[in-house]
Order: structure tokens, then sequence, then C-alpha cells
């Protein structure tokens, strides 16, 4: 960082802007494979909280890969760079106080360790969204594991590259287990107290 004069302590700071936004910044970042309900449950959180007079902003890893991310691929080096760059950009937006949600596979340990530095502890909340590979494979929405087990997709996340489940998440929800009302419940119930100035 040779000839760089950062300002951060002489701009304005996230509890400023959380006055004017009324409520607690945060990023949930959901973790789990291709087709374990992360999109779908990112997304019924996000309008349950617009609902609820939240300011959200949603991050996607498939629409993030097709703007910002897209000279990306899925090598594990483009990965952690895929990741660097959202953790990077929801610290922009929790800074500005709006309540930012995450949906990126996430695969390794190292990965989100590396998001967690980036947008701090206090700020970043983990959410676990957890379904057996055989599950997801079974749904396949997207049809990219049929793809991948025919090796029309190469490093495919569960099939030949790695997941390695979260070891100590905020939060774990089950998608296999319950069914989608429940989580979105559970999911909601968990993060409000997080996000609400009392
Ligand atoms: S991450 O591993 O870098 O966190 P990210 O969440 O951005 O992944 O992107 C995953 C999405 O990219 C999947 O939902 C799927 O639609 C698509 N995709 C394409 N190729 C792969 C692949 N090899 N492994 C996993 N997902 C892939």
């Amino acid at each position: 960082m040779e000839h760089i004069y950062p300002i951060f302590d002489t701009i304005l700071n996230k509890e400023q802007k959380e006055r004017l936004t009324n409520q607690r910044a945060k990023v949930i970042w959901m973790v789990g494979l291709s087709g374990s309900g992360k999109s779908t449950l990112a997304r019924s959180l996000e309008n349950n909280l617009f609902e609820m007079g939240f300011i959200t902003k949603l991050l996607d890893g498939d629409n993030l890969r097709s703007g910002i991310n897209s000279n990306l691929g899925f090598t594990d080096e483009d990965r952690t760079e895929n990741i660097r760059r959202a953790a990077e950009v929801s610290k922009l937006f929790a800074e500005c106080g709006i309540v930012t949600i995450c949906s990126l596979i996430s695969p390794t340990a190292a990965i989100r360790t590396m998001a967690k530095e980036v947008i701090g502890e206090d700020l970043f909340y983990e959410v676990f969204i957890n379904c057996p590979l055989e599950v997801c494979e079974q749904r396949d929405v997207k049809g990219l594991y049929a793809k991948a087990r025919k090796g029309e997709i190469k490093k495919f996340t569960g099939i030949d590259a790695p997941f390695e489940n979260p070891s100590n998440p905020s939060l774990e929800i089950r998608t296999d287990l319950h069914n989608i009302e429940a989580c979105q419940a559970q999911l909601l119930e968990k993060i409000l107290p997080k996000i609400k100035i009392q």
C-alpha cells in the first residue's frame, strides 16, 4: 500500500448512518451447497425485512458473478477472490447502516475466516444452510449436479471440489428436515433481534 492515504477516520461512520437507517447493520453470510436453499431463504429474508421497514441489500453469488466478479471462475484462487470482493462490498453496504444478506457457497473454512476478517467479527453473522449433498443433488434445481456427474462441469462443489461444513456457525438451518416456511420463520426470528434498535 505505497502512496495510499486512507481517510477512514474522517468520513461519516456506521453508527452515524445507523441513526439515519434506524437499524443495526449486519452482514448475514449464508453458506451452503448449491441447491441447499441459500438464495431462496436470502430472498425471503430480504422480502420479510423490507415489509417490516428495514433497509437491506442482497448479494447473491450468481448475481455477483455476472457483474463485479464476472472475470472469476471456480479455481481455489478465483473462489477466494470471489469471496474477498463479496466481503469487501458487504462491508461497504454495512458501513452505510444497511442489513446486507450474502448468499455464496463459501466452501472452505479458510475462505469464511477471510470473509469474517474483512467484515469484522461484530458485523459478521454466519448462517449455515445445511442440506446433505444427496438431497441437493436430488433437487438439482439448475441441472448442474447432473452435468457435474457427467464431467461437463469441472470442480463442482460437493462433486469434485470440496465443501467443508462450518464448525461453529451463528445459526444452522436444516432445509432437508423442515419445510420452507419453518426455515424462513427460524431465520427471521434469529435475525430480528440483531438488527432492531431496542
Ligand atoms: S463460491 O464457491 O465462489 O462461493 P458462488 O456462490 O459465487 O461460489 O457461485 C456458486 C454458483 O455458481 C452456483 O450456485 C452455480 O449456479 C454456479 N456454478 C457454476 N459452476 C460451479 C462450480 N464449479 N461449482 C459450484 N457452483 C458453480
